[in-house]
């Protein structure tokens, strides 16, 4: 990016770039006076690695009013980390600063921890204790570790519902907390909505910092950011319902998407315990990233949001996505990319290298292809892999002649439970399967009428299940011969912290790609 471009967009939101730099002078003897607790938005933990994990926590006494409520000035928070869950033995302490140029959000960085263990934290603030949370280190490099229990999760509209499946995962045993995306919404939608937004949709950088806070300041999705660490991938509406790298569904001005994509980026990093490398500069931020579970499973974290190619076939005069039929012939252009050039080979080149018995694509959307038309007629979504049939083939075609080991596909974003065979030919009965999906569904965005899944179902024979009707998330259990997927479900999201139950449960097993029903 040009320096020009590159000050055009930091000066429209006021931003700075001193990030790294930024000094710890003003902390030493203040002691700043806050209008409350500064930890309304809980901590929370993540991307963890053999040796260390990022601890996070961001200060905001007021967390609904614009700088959280907090003085314009650099504060000093102190974090510890402890073996035990009355932090008696402290391993580890340090202070960071926490400034106003990034909304008093505090990224930690903590290294030199014992891997495939257990850790407890806290922060201070101005005579202020957070609470004490639950952090896991990963096992070391190339350990052979007999299990992994993790969950994963998207699509949480705050208005339509509450965060009983993050109540429910309490339960669980997590050694981790997978989210896919849409871990805010900018928009309003849908009906009977419980609670509200209370604000029109965010493009500044202070409306995106309020709509985080306000999604933050839920008790129950605290709770799960402070049992497990996360690690998580976005999608489109942690910026704008589907946008296509520089390109807003109605097709804004170019500048003035990607400063609002710099807004909604940097507002992101700022409530997600992101690792360092994952700092944005402007409208640009790395998210994509690679997670090791000792040998047995390696997390490739893909971001399919700011490298894509526009979805084909849009309307005259707009972008976004649209059900594109066999006319469309620019969907079939092998020019297309969803995770653009670059990630593409970062993908391929991760695979190959990868020694780990489960290869784990967590990444936004649904992969295989799925016929939205009933009947001999065709038709495409092309907002989500079905826009970028060429970008699938390639990648599953690597999948097929390297053969990197048991490649699993996670995703969220279509509300719905879909279990599916990934194959290089979805139109050809003899085509191999060459890797499992498994979709799950919104923690509370409101989903499909079963008739509609239902009536898709005999045109898309790859397909082995779908369920729109119910939300929830993915509990799963991995050991070196099997892969489990309880599919939960919760009974209502319209009342606080309902049961949850187990809709279905698929394996599968080492070396057989294709889920199967248990
Ligand atoms: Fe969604």
């Amino acid at each position: 990016m040009s320096l020009t471009r590159r000050r055009l967009l930091t000066g429209a939101l006021g931003l700075g770039v001193t990030h790294a730099a930024a000094p710890l002078t003003r902390r030493a003897g203040a002691r700043p006076r806050f209008t409350g607790s500064p930890f309304t938005l809980g901590v929370a933990s993540g991307y963890p690695s053999s040796s260390g994990v990022v601890l996070w926590t961001r200060l905001a006494p007021m967390p609904l009013q614009p700088g959280g409520g907090m003085p314009p000035e650099v504060v000093g928070v102190e974090w510890e980390v402890a073996t035990d869950e009355r932090m008696g033995t402290v391993v580890q302490r340090g202070t960071a600063a926490a400034t106003p140029e990034w909304a008093h959000a505090v990224h930690v960085e903590v290294d030199g921890l014992e891997p495939g263990r257990w850790y407890w934290y806290r922060f201070r603030a101005g005579g202020e204790a957070s609470a004490i949370a639950r952090t896991r280190t990963a096992p070391a490099a190339g350990a052979a570790i007999e299990r992994l229990r993790f969950a994963y999760a998207s699509c949480q509209q705050y208005e339509h519902g509450y965060y009983g499946a993050y109540h429910r995962m309490l339960a669980d045993d997590l050694d981790l907390v997978v989210h896919l995306g849409d871990y805010v919404y900018e928009s309003s939608w849908g009906r009977d909505h419980v609670r509200t937004h209370g604000a029109p949709e965010p493009h500044t950088l202070e409306d995106y910092r309020i709509r985080h806070a306000l999604y933050k300041t839920d008790a129950d999705l605290q709770a799960a950011h402070a049992a497990c660490p996360w690690i998580a991938v976005w999608d489109d509406h942690e910026v704008d319902n589907d946008y296509a790298d520089d390109r807003s569904q109605h097709a804004h001005p170019r500048e003035w998407f990607l400063a609002r994509r710099a807004a909604a980026y940097r507002a992101y990093y700022e409530h997600m315990p992101l690792r360092r490398q994952m700092v944005p500069l402007g409208p640009h931020m790395r998210l994509y990233s690679r997670v090791p579970f000792g040998s047995l499973v390696q997390f490739h974290l893909l971001d399919g949001r700011q490298f894509r190619s526009h979805q084909p076939c849009a309307s005259a005069g707009r972008g976004g996505a649209t059900i594109a039929d066999e006319a469309c012939a620019e969907r079939r252009d092998p020019r297309l990319s969803l995770l653009g050039e670059v990630q593409e080979r970062w993908l391929e080149a991760g695979l190959e290298r990868s020694r780990a018995r489960w290869n784990v694509l967590a990444q936004q959307s649904i992969m295989a292809q799925v016929d939205r038309k009933p009947g001999p007629e065709r038709g495409f979504w092309t907002d989500s892999w079905d826009g970028y049939p060429a970008a699938r083939r390639r990648l599953l075609d690597h999948l097929e002649s390297r053969k990197p080991s048991n490649p699993v596909v996670i995703g969220g974003d279509v509300h719905a439970f879909w279990v599916t065979d990934l194959k290089p030919d979805f139109d050809d009965a003899r085509s191999p399967v060459v890797a499992t999906e498994i979709v799950g569904t919104s923690i509370t965005s409101q989903g499909w009428r079963q008739e509609v899944l239902d009536a898709q179902r005999a045109d898309n024979p790859h397909v082995r299940f779908a369920d729109g009707t119910r939300r929830g998330y993915v509990r799963v259990e991995v050991t070196p011969r099997q892969w489990r997927a309880d599919l939960r479900t919760m009974r209502t999201v319209t009342q606080p912290r309902a049961e949850c139950d187990t809709l279905a449960t698929f394996v599968v097993d080492d070396g057989r790609p294709g889920a199967v029903r248990a």
